[in-house]
């Protein structure tokens, strides 16, 4: 225990799961550790959860840093406890309760949300419920895979609840690099100039005198599965290293490239796994989450520094992480998400940002989150933070979903996280469009010609000379006929449609004298 808790005076703050869920109170607002799913506290909110089912009333607002496990965001929105909750899941019982309408919550830019409990914005935080490697002679806070929003957490919260979880291996004590900004106007400058810059402390600073309670738990992080690297995948992952290559052959990238940022998923993890296979050497990474490929890279020796806010890696990627700790400790740094998703730093190191989108418009508008328009799927997370202060924001998506029932590339989106002023490239497995110094109906072009699948290519063009025909021709749509793409799909099963579309056009007067 003195490894882990060393000062004495907290030994007596020790007590079970089932005691720290008796400091919960009905309407409070609590802030936890926990980022994409990894370094969340796990034991004490399935002890809440058993008592809200054995009848206690106790509603909560819940803010994470992004994602987290099972424990945490399904069990507490499954019992009732989660009402309300920011700012990015990806928890299926989370999800449906979200789109059924029985808990509020609010999809954020992940920069955003540190600010936001700063000023109050969210209430006053009554609770910081955080995972925690060890608390330091200091009364200082050691995370574990994640930093997120830990810091603005400890710091504004009237008490501090803390799981030490002794699955998490010592050697990750060093990794972090805790650095917190001032409030406007006495905010400086942030002092990072290279993704392997240190500027804060291995630990969040935290008032002893806060700390309610401290519970052991072995509980292992609940990461989600990667799936196989694909062949449309491999191929996103070839288009963007086939033009990485011709980047730097024109003189717009450095040899080593500049800092990239990745998504999450299959998708991301497939085109960071490129690289390895390519000839770039001396990469750095300044972004989010570090997955299993980032291992890959580090094993290989082609990423001299990966710089993030969380470590995900899939189950597999978790035993080669706890077997190898020491040696990525070296090479990886652990930010709070304030930091590593801070515009001001994106736009300084020159990012190059990889996001995945769920559809994309012929004008290079995104949708990352709404599935049909009102479906929530994850979230926002940290994709626009990156994607426009980013040197190069990419987006990746496969030409279509549901078997081939749905074009991902489409007339209008039917929601928009990411506009046309942000997207720079767009990747599909049918190819790569380059948006740069594009008028709107020479970007539609690229779109449609390299990215959509040629099942849909006819349609998308046809769908663009007709509306060219109407009377505005910056951004010319059919409103009517630019939805019903996605009605198609909701009362049909399918976007394809066999006649012509003049038919359907003749129907459509908007936008024509
Ligand atoms: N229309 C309708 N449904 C679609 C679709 C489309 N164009 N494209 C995908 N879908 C559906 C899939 O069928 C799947 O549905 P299911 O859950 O019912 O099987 C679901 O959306 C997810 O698709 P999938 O291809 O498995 O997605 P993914 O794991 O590659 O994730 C995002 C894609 C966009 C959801 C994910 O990257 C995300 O949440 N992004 C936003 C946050 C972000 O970028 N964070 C990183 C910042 S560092």
């Amino acid at each position: 225990m003195k490894e882990r808790i060393r000062r004495e005076d907290l030994f007596d703050k020790v007590m079970t799961a089932n005691e720290a869920a008796s400091l919960f109170k009905d309407g409070m607002t609590v802030a936890t550790s926990g980022f994409t799913p990894s370094g969340y506290p796990k034991a004490v909110p399935l002890a809440l959860a058993e008592r809200a089912l054995s009848g206690d009333k106790v509603e909560l607002t819940i803010l994470c840093g992004a994602s987290v496990g099972d424990e945490l965001d399904g069990a507490l929105s499954r019992s009732g406890v989660m009402k309300r909750r920011y700012p990015y899941q990806t928890n299926d019982s989370l999800r449906n309760s979200i789109n059924s309408g029985q808990l509020a919550y609010q999809d954020m830019h992940l920069s955003h949300v540190t600010q936001y409990i700063d000023y109050g914005y969210f209430g006053k935080i009554n609770i910081a419920l955080v995972e925690a490697l060890a608390i330091t002679e200091e009364g200082g806070i050691v995370p574990t895979t994640s930093v997120g929003l830990m810091p603005q957490a400890i710091q504004n919260a009237d008490m501090v609840i803390v799981e030490i979880n002794t699955s998490q291996p010592m050697e990750l004590e060093g990794i972090h690099d805790i650095y917190m900004t001032e409030k406007p106007p006495c905010r400086k400058p942030i002092p990072l100039t290279s993704p392997n810059d240190r500027i804060g402390k291995t630990y969040i600073p935290c008032n002893p005198e806060k700390i309610a309670a401290i519970v052991f738990t072995d509980i292992t992080d609940k990461v989600r599965p990667l799936g196989p690297i694909d062949e449309p995948s491999k191929l996103i992952s070839k288009h963007i290293i086939d033009f990485l290559k011709y980047e730097v052959k024109m003189g717009r990238l450095p040899k080593n490239l500049l800092p990239l940022q990745s998504g999450v998923g299959s998708v991301a993890n497939a085109v960071l796994g490129g690289l390895l296979h390519s000839d770039f050497e001396d990469l750095t990474c300044y972004t989010e989450v570090i997955q299993d490929s980032m291992f890959d890279l580090i094993d290989a020796g082609k990423v001299k520094v990966a710089s993030g806010t969380a470590l995900t890696p899939s189950e597999e990627g978790l035993k080669r992480l706890h077997d190898k700790m020491a040696h990525y400790a070296k090479y990886c740094i652990l930010r709070p998400m304030e930091i590593s998703n801070h515009p001001e730093i994106a736009r300084r190191l020159g990012v190059i940002a990889m996001n995945t989108a769920i559809e994309v418009d012929i004008y290079g508008h995104v949708n990352s989150t709404n599935i049909m328009g009102s479906r929530m799927m994850n979230g926002i997370g940290g994709s626009g933070d990156f994607t426009r202060n980013a040197y190069l924001s990419i987006f990746t998506t496969v030409s279509t979903a549901k078997n081939g029932d749905i074009s991902s590339i489409v007339p209008m989106a039917s929601h928009i996280d990411h506009t046309e002023h942000d997207v720079a490239v767009v990747v599909t497995e049918q190819g790569l469009a380059d948006l740069r110094g594009t008028a709107p109906r020479e970007r539609a072009r690229k779109i449609i010609e390299n990215c959509a699948h040629p099942q849909y290519k006819p349609m998308l063009l046809d769908y663009l000379k007709e509306a060219e025909k109407g009377k505005f021709k910056y951004q010319p749509h059919l409103l009517k006929e630019a939805l019903s793409w996605h009605v198609r799909f909701l009362e049909t099963g399918t976007m394809r449609i066999e006649k012509n579309l003049d038919e359907a056009i003749k129907e459509t007067a908007v936008n024509k004298e």
